[in-house]
């Protein structure tokens, strides 16, 4: 690679622009990587727009939270040429991201890309779908089962909740998506989903029991309608708040029905965790599920429009990011 390449900076909250970097700019301690693809996930929209409080850094800042690359410079935990992926654990939040053609990234939560996952799909996976495969896993370890009943994905069409679907249903689970885009409800059928419905509303503090389990990408509204529509013993993994922080609801689900809420951070999901993970995704994942999801490949330049469109609630499934586009 020559001297200098390209990235996206902010050089203020909101204000992202594609500059020349070089190596020396980079600063920082860590395995020197050449970024092959990023994505774009919810809270990257955040950061590139403005809208939400993601920069912990100071400016001028590379934000986006996933890569995958191939480290450049060997250290004691990676050789030159390992392909490396990372999501999260701080990265286009408190250190320059992967909106870059090349970044220098702590090896904290850097991990060899299991062989059988191209690189392509595990951007197309990032965060958002590590996060749905996060949830598939504490679902399972409170004893929600195929066997057990129907299961509703919120946030349906966007990063996590697509990947919600896809891989539920794929595990033999009956997948009910709820999501405000009726033009994407074919889109979620054909990645899996028995039914698609509205997004949920909140009405009583207890309803008609009617799932067994939930991964809630939306939070707020959504996730109270959840905690009321849960069967017993029933649990919903919680990782979203697209539709809102602040949680309105009663004791009644947890203390009348043994309902379990169960917290999802993949920001800073343990080493051992995420390895288990991406071995689950990768006897999960396959070409069409990945073809589906994958709604585009943008370029750095690309990157504010795609943000602006997500943080509108216009934007489905995945979209990876090459800085060398
Ligand atoms: N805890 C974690 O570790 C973690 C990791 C990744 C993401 N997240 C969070 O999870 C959420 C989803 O992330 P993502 O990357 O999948 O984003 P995304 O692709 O933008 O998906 C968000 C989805 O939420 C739904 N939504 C948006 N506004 C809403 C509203 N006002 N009311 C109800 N639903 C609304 C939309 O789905 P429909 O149009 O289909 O209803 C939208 O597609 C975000 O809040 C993000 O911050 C958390």
């Amino acid at each position: 690679m020559a001297d200098s390449f390209n990235a996206l900076v902010l050089t203020a909250p909101g204000s992202p622009e594609v500059r020349r970097l070089s190596e020396a700019a980079l600063g920082g301690e860590g395995a020197l990587v050449d970024v092959l693809y990023s994505s774009i996930n919810y809270k990257d929209a955040l950061a590139v727009t403005g809208a939400g409080k993601i920069v912990r850094g100071t400016y001028p800042f590379v934000p986006g939270i996933d890569l995958v690359g191939r480290v450049v410079g060997g250290n004691g935990d990676f050789a030159a040429g390992d392909t490396v992926v990372l999501t999260g654990g701080g990265l286009g939040e408190r250190f320059w991201g992967a909106y870059t053609e090349r970044q220098v990234v702590p090896s904290t939560y850097l991990l060899k890309l299991p062989a059988d996952i191209p690189p392509l799909w595990s951007m197309v996976v990032g965060t958002a779908g590590l996060t749905a495969m996060y949830s598939v896993l504490a679902l399972e370890t409170h004893g929600v089962t195929p066997e057990s009943g129907d299961v509703v994905v919120t946030g349906a069409s966007g990063g996590v909740g697509s990947f919600a679907v896809a891989l539920l249903a794929k595990l033999g689970y009956t997948v009910v998506a709820a999501s405000g885009k009726r033009a994407q409800w074919d889109y979620l059928r054909g990645l899996g989903a028995a039914q698609t419905i509205d997004r949920l509303r909140p009405g009583r503090a207890l309803e008609s029991a009617r799932f067994s389990g939930a991964v809630d990408a939306a939070g707020g509204d959504s996730l109270a309608a959840v905690l009321s529509l849960l069967k017993r013993h029933g649990s919903v993994a919680a990782s979203g708040n697209a539709a809102g922080h602040v949680l309105n609801t009663t004791v009644f689900p947890f203390i009348l029905r043994g309902v379990n809420l169960l917290g999802i951070d993949s920001n800073t999901a343990p080493r051992a965790r995420r390895v288990e993970a991406w071995g689950r995704l990768s006897a999960l994942l396959d070409e069409p599920m990945i073809r589906a999801i994958h709604t585009g490949t943008v370029s750095l330049v690309e990157i504010p429009a795609v943000c602006a469109s997500m943080i509108a609630a216009e934007t489905h499934g995945r979209h990876v990011v090459n800085p060398a586009m």
